[in-house]
């Protein structure tokens, strides 16, 4: 935390810091697998990128090298003796003036780790989800920034998953301001469809997904058509098949769309074949993907 490794109990935040009352700041979801060869985050540096471009979206300048953090997150899985994880880091605007322009309160940073299984479940996994489309639309470009991962963005996914949850699903699915499917709470959306695999292009509302650009590569590279185009709804329930990706929900087969079974009501076999080359290179199985791990070394002074 700001330099520092701090015990849990003792990370604590000022109650008048800028970014518990009004949002302001930015976040990764970042996971690290126990491989043959030792523990590895996956894709570290493209996370880290991605949060130093979150928070440059909403004029916040990273006080430390991306380098830096990924150094740091090493020795932070060392520490705690972690061999597989999830990792939190948060860039947030701390305690100084409440205005609304957040220009002086000083950027803080942390990062977290924790063991944690599969997000949508083992058995969401394993057997495919059950989705609704919520009735709330993801935030649009026009009021928001989609392509930043900032924690005031959230509440819309909060807003989405309450609602289906309560009733009864697993996951929401959002359309955007133009009635195309957009993407889940937090993960990325595909179909299949006649034997291509579609999904929404980055232009479209969406979180630009590390997951989701590695399925892509895992999937042409398994001689899979991949199309990012405009969803319909319609096509939620026409698809042979619906999966989603994320790094918190890895990549979970959809079996039922707002009551109506996808495809055979089980997971598919493209979703199945992609899904198990995902999940190998994720845990380093895959030689061809084994520069998306990013492999832990004990730094010397620990
Ligand atoms: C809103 C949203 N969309 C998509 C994703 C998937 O992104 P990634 O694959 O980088 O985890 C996430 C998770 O971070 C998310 O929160």
């Amino acid at each position: 935390m700001n330099g520092e490794f701090v015990p849990w109990d003792e990370a604590k935040v000022h109650v008048l810091c800028h970014s518990l009352h009004y949002g302001t700041a930015v976040f990764e979801g970042i996971r690290a697998y126990e491989t043959e060869h030792g523990t590895a985050v996956f894709r570290n540096r493209e996370h880290l990128e991605r949060l130093r471009q979150s928070a440059r979206l909403y004029y916040m300048d990273l006080p430390y090298q991306v380098e830096k953090l990924r150094e740091v997150t090493h020795e932070l899985i060392v520490r705690n003796g972690l061999r597989s994880c999830y990792i939190r880091p948060l860039v947030f605007r701390g305690h100084g003036p409440m205005g609304l322009d957040p220009t002086s309160n000083p950027i803080e940073v942390v990062i977290g780790a924790w063991e944690w299984g599969a997000y949508l479940g083992d058995e969401g996994k394993a057997n495919g989800i059950r989705a609704k489309v919520s009735s709330w639309r993801r935030i649009s470009p026009e009021s928001l920034i989609p392509h930043a991962k900032a924690t005031a963005q959230y509440l819309n996914s909060v807003l989405a998953k309450i609602e289906v949850t309560h009733a009864g699903y697993e996951e929401a699915i959002l359309l955007d301001d133009k009635a195309h499917v957009c993407e889940g709470t937090g993960e990325n959306v595909f179909i299949v469809r006649d034997g291509r695999i579609v999904t929404p292009p980055q232009t479209a509302s969406i979180l630009e997904g590390v997951n989701r650009r590695s399925v892509i590569d895992i999937a042409r590279d398994l001689g899979f058509e991949i199309v990012e185009r405009d969803i319909a709804r319609a096509e939620l329930i026409l698809a042979d098949e619906v999966f989603l990706t994320g790094t918190a929900a890895e990549l979970t087969p959809v079996r039922e769309v707002d009551d109506r079974p996808v495809g055979s009501g089980e997971p598919g076999p493209i979703t199945r074949e992609v899904q198990r080359a995902f999940d190998a290179a994720l845990c380093g199985r895959a030689e061809r993907y084994r520069e998306w791990l990013d492999f832990v070394e004990v730094p010397s002074r620990v």
